[in-house]
């Protein structure tokens, strides 16, 4: 690690009203995932500290800025933050003329003086200063002596949760957001709606999730052609809860994307208001699904389905404020129904279409120009762009990582922002090994993926052979978590734990400057924090922190 040398821009940080509150000699250096771009320690030596907490004078707390930078500090876990007091041990300052991630702080034994040219960035200060805190030689604990200048690669760096196929709580929607926030994750994907449920709650359509709320059974884990008889319980996010999640989310600076899949993954939707779906074809009889994979439904490209997208949007927007998109689905929607279906074929003759995957383009282009006037913009799984064009300002998300030419650089050469999730690194519901302590915890053929956190770290989102144009449309990654096998929290945080680490510094960090091995004792470092979160993470031998039950 760096010697900590203050340079000038240091210097201009020190912070006014400072009061001494050195530690003891610190001989730890804390380590940081995502690595900063540059932080400098003054090593064996006295830090900050905070034993007696953070004071801050009561005109910084009272400032919006300084008390934005005490909310971010106490939502990043370091809670010893003493507003409204006489003394001033923290600094705030708004420097323009930088990105709106970009942050700088300098912490002496006097004090901590942040730097922010957007407020926003508080969040990822509090971050690095919270994994930044040791014990000093006397046990407290202290920050050392350190300066950081610190800005991400990408600015979006994405989680997706799928509460569809198995439910999962409030609470363990929460615990990941603090497990994305640490490790600057800014935007939590929750896939809302799916074949197998509807787990918003939309007033104006209460069979959604009356009807799409439930289904009759599930696959078993260890045999997917077989159902397990069971019922399952009701299960949706109210409004409330919805609201709920995405405060606590913007209190930890996230913001959370709804995904309400469009026209297909729709079976669900479709079984609560059968109108929507083609109802003239052979065997009509849409239910919610018990079976995992691509299925048929999809929604009729009839006016009466798009007053229903409207009207669901119309509850789905206020409730997701800052999200600047709403992911609008668009994978695996099959043609079929539209090809069986007489009166498709008659809205495709009507608008002199000969392709039935142009219907899809229309209820993209729809979307689009509904959501639009809202200020916001679409995503679309990279499907969206099959068949002919989508509107340039639709985001795509690549995924299918098997299809040539590269999904994300056609979106990038057609104009499209793209957000990289490639099912060959960076879905976490995939197995990560087969060390003998690997659990079971994703039998069936996707067992043979392996993409523990070395894979997911090998990945580089800007490869060379990408020219500058297309490099400026690739804005972010996202690691997706589909929870046909994951049936519960337990799970879910060793899908992801540690993998989100590596999914975070690979977002952060040009992929030259990054060093498996050297990350690894990065992630060592974590374990104290991962145990005292309760994190049931992956060990490096594959051991779960906690056996869980993973079979039926
Ligand atoms: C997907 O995995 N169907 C986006």
């Amino acid at each position: 690690m760096k010697k900590f040398i203050p340079t000038l821009t240091a210097g201009l940080l020190l912070c006014s009203n400072a009061m001494a509150a050195p530690s003891a000699p610190i001989t730890t250096t804390p380590t940081v995932i995502p690595q900063p771009v540059k932080m400098e320690f003054a090593e064996q030596q006295a830090g900050f500290s905070l034993r007696e907490g953070i004071k801050v004078h009561y005109q910084v707390s009272r400032s919006e800025l300084g008390s934005a930078a005490i909310r971010a500090l106490m939502a990043a876990g370091i809670t010893q933050v003493l507003p409204e007091e006489n003394e001033g041990e923290l600094s705030v300052r708004l420097v323009p003329g930088h990105g709106a991630e970009w942050y700088t702080f300098l912490v002496t034994t006097e004090g901590i003086c942040i730097c922010v040219s957007d407020p926003g960035a508080l969040h990822l200060a509090a971050q690095t200063l919270a994994q930044s805190v040791v014990k000093d030689a006397e046990g407290h604990p202290a920050i050392p002596c350190m300066y950081v200048v610190d800005e991400p690669m990408l600015p979006y760096r994405g989680l997706m949760l799928d509460p569809c196929r198995h439910p999962l709580s409030v609470e363990q929607t929460k615990k990941m957001l603090r497990i994305m926030a640490r490790y600057k994750l800014n935007r939590l994907h929750w896939h809302l709606t799916d074949d197998q449920g509807w787990r918003i709650e939309i007033k104006k359509y209460p069979k959604l999730t009356e009807v799409g709320g439930r289904r009759d059974e599930t696959p078993l884990l260890t045999n997917h052609e077989q159902g397990d008889g069971t019922p399952t319980p009701l299960f949706y996010y109210t409004q409330d809860e919805i609201r709920d999640v995405v405060a606590f989310a913007n209190s930890l600076g996230i913001v959370v994307i709804p995904e309400i899949e469009i026209p297909g993954h729709a079976s669900a939707c479709i079984a609560a208001y059968p109108e929507l779906g083609n109802t003239d074809i052979e065997g009509y009889a849409p239910r919610v699904a018990t079976t995992w994979g691509v299925l048929p439904y999809t929604m009729a490209p009839k006016e009466e389905t798009f007053r229903f997208i409207e009207g669901v949007m119309e509850e789905v927007l206020p409730l997701f404020p800052k999200a600047p998109f709403v992911h609008i689905g668009g994978d695996e929607a099959p043609r079929d129904q539209w090809q069986q279906s007489p009166y498709a074929q008659e809205y495709m003759k009507k608008h002199g279409i000969t392709n039935p995957g142009t219907i899809q383009h229309h209820f993209t282009h729809r979307l689009a120009e509904m959501l639009a006037p809202h200020g916001r913009r679409i995503i679309g799984w990279d499907e969206i762009m099959m068949d002919g064009s989508v509107p340039p300002t639709a985001v795509v998300m690549a995924w299918r990582s098997w299809v040539k030419p590269d999904a994300a650089l056609t979106a990038a050469n057609r104009g499209h922002d793209v957000i990289l999730s490639p099912d060959s690194h960076f879905y976490f519901n995939f197995a990560q090994g087969k060390l003998p302590a690997d659990p079971e915890y994703t039998p069936h053929g996707w067992n043979e993926a392996q993409q523990d956190w070395r894979h997911v770290y090998s990945y580089n989102p800007l490869p060379e052979h990408y020219n500058e144009a297309q490099r400026k449309h690739i804005i972010g990654l996202q690691a997706n978590c589909w929870s046909e096998s994951i049936q519960h929290g337990r799970k879910l945080e060793y899908q992801v734990v540690p993998r989100i680490c590596a999914l975070a510094e690979v977002a952060w960090r040009p992929a030259h400057l990054r060093d498996a091995d050297e990350f690894l004792q990065r992630i060592y470092n974590e374990y104290p924090w991962f145990r005292e979160m309760d994190i049931n993470f992956r060990h490096e031998d594959g051991t779960p922190q906690e056996k869980v039950a993973d079979k039926d």
